[in-house]
């Protein structure tokens, strides 16, 4: 579904990623874990067409970028990309940190200009869908999103990428900032998410991504630094922890 290789992505003098090589493939759910700064938000980006990088995307089998090092052996340019919202209608959809909803609008109309990014594929989730998978929206239908908590909003945003109908899922921290109620509704949507659609995830909570992701990939300082199925990265705990700076065996 998506295989990345030797990904680099610079702003300015910071080099944000480098030579990062990931895959997902048909059906998997994958997590990128990693300390603030390791470069997820900008692998992300970098996928979705959003900033500029180096290496190769393909996205379903077909590059989004065309790398111009052939033409040019001495210099990496950056790549030639798709812009994101072509990636978007191809079914590359990413629910951004931040979540960036229209916040003038309703929740029912957020949700329908999800809808505008179906580029003629079937969806799994159509809005009713939506609002079983999340039954607490229901009742806030017409409610403009500015109002909403963070919960409500990160749960729109997810609602309006799947109504999108994404062949694959990205998705930027959504439980950051959630109340522990929250981070369990989520959580729980993207255990029955996964059952359809295949998921790129970045989670700062270890204990989500373990129990959700079927692999795991740990980013620090730009590139890959541990990878493996969730058990295997779970029963390595101390060198997880060492990535991580945190416990994660004891909770
Ligand atoms: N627009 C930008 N301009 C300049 N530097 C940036 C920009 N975005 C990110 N960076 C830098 O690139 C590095 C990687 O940032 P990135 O946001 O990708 O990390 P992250 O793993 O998502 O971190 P976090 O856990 O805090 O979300 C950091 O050093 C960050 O300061
Ligand atoms: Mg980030």
């Amino acid at each position: 579904m998506l295989d990345v290789t030797d990904l680099s992505v610079s702003y300015a003098a910071i080099t944000a990623v480098t030579g990062l090589s990931l895959t997902v493939a048909d059906g998997e759910c994958v997590a990128l874990l990693g300390p603030n700064g390791a470069g997820k938000t900008s692998t992300l980006k970098a996928i979705a067409g959003l900033v500029p990088h180096t290496g190769a995307v393909a996205f379903a089998g077909a590059p989004t970028a065309r790398n111009s090092t052939a033409r040019n052996s001495t210099a990496r340019r950056p790549a030639a990309r798709m812009p994101a919202d072509r990636l978007a209608r191809a079914g590359l959809v990413l629910v951004p940190e931040g979540r960036r909803l229209f916040a003038e609008l309703t929740v029912h109309e957020n949700l329908q200009v999800g809808t505008t990014a179906r580029g003629g594929r079937t969806p799994t989730y159509d809005l009713d869908a939506v609002y079983e998978l999340f039954p607490q929206l229901q009742a806030l239908r017409g409610t403009r999103c500015w109002s909403l908590s963070g919960g409500e909003q990160q749960m729109v945003a997810i609602g309006r990428a799947l109504v999108a109908a994404p062949r694959l899922l990205m998705l930027d921290e959504p439980s950051l900032g959630l109340s522990p109620r929250n981070v369990g509704v989520v959580a729980s949507a993207l255990r029955t998410i996964k059952a359809t659609t295949s998921v790129l995830l970045v989670e700062q909570n270890t204990h989500v991504a373990l129990d959700i992701a079927d692999r795991i990939y740990v980013m620090a300082q730009g590139g890959v630094r541990m990878q493996g199925t969730s058990r295997e990265i779970a029963d390595d705990s101390a060198l997880l922890d060492a990535y991580l700076g945190q416990r994660v065996a004891a909770s």
